[in-house]
């Protein structure tokens, strides 16, 4: 049976530290506790309003991570120069704008090619592993590969929201083609946003998809039952 990867994205727990502008929640020291309990990476976004993750959140974080750390950022040469910096293990390029809630689609790679490539090869050369956030076009995918990616992580947002039983069969179905597509390429398969401890499996179970990166379901689960217990159970459901 193959092992998927869970990267936590542990933004809220920075979101609530935000609210009082103050010392708690850590985030340093939700990621020691995730990993604990079984995860495999720590997931951050580092916006450029830092709304919830802050500068000095990446830098300590790189440095008492223990498994991989996947900063997720714009294309924006403020955040680049930070990443190229810091050096996290992976850099996940997602579209970012301000007045949005979360990231809300994927990246427009075919419609940004030159300098999505730019950005991956400096980033690569930094000796940090690229993946891009896309929807499940078959466009971006291949976009996505001709940018020099190693990896995508497909956008589960549109799988996530999808009600009946035959939408949410067709938005597998595109997921699951996406991931072909891109293993097909050369790149690898992740795949995220939206998920939960209901909709995780069908992904799971798409042949290609190596990682999820989840993070809001987990925090919230985390309020109820303690951060360890909400990334065991989500662990378990991965692992089958
Ligand atoms: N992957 C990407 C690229 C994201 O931007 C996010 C949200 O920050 C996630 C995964 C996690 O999404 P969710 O919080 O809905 O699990």
């Amino acid at each position: 049976m193959k092992a998927v990867r869970l990267g936590v994205n542990i933004d809220h727990v920075a979101t609530l530290r935000q609210a009082r502008g103050g010392a708690e929640p850590e985030p340093v020291v939700a990621a020691g506790l995730v990993e604990l309990a079984g995860a495999d990476g720590i997931t951050i976004h580092l916006r450029e309003d830092r709304r919830h993750i802050i500068d000095r959140d990446v830098r300590l974080l790189r440095e008492t991570v223990q498994t991989s750390l996947n900063l997720e950022m714009a294309c924006s040469e403020e955040i680049i120069a930070i990443a190229l910096d810091v050096k996290p293990d992976q850099v996940s390029l997602v579209p970012e704008k301000r007045e949005e809630l979360t990231t809300e689609g994927g990246l427009d790679v075919a419609g940004s090619l030159e300098r999505t490539t730019d950005v991956v090869a400096r980033l690569k050369d930094g000796g940090i592993h690229v993946s891009l956030f896309v929807d499940a076009d078959p466009e971006q995918v291949r976009a996505s590969a001709q940018s020099g990616a190693q990896a995508i992580e497909l956008h589960t947002g549109p799988y996530a929201n999808a009600r009946g039983e035959r939408a949410v069969r067709e938005h597998l179905c595109q997921l699951a083609d996406a991931a072909a597509l891109a293993v097909g390429e050369g790149m690898r398969a992740y795949a995220g946003h939206g998920l939960n401890y209901v909709n995780t499996r069908p992904v799971v179970d798409i042949p290609e998809i190596e990682e999820l990166n989840i993070g809001h379901s987990i925090i919230a689960r985390a309020v109820f039952v303690g951060l360890e217990r909400a990334v065991r159970e989500m662990k378990a459901i991965i692992d089958g």
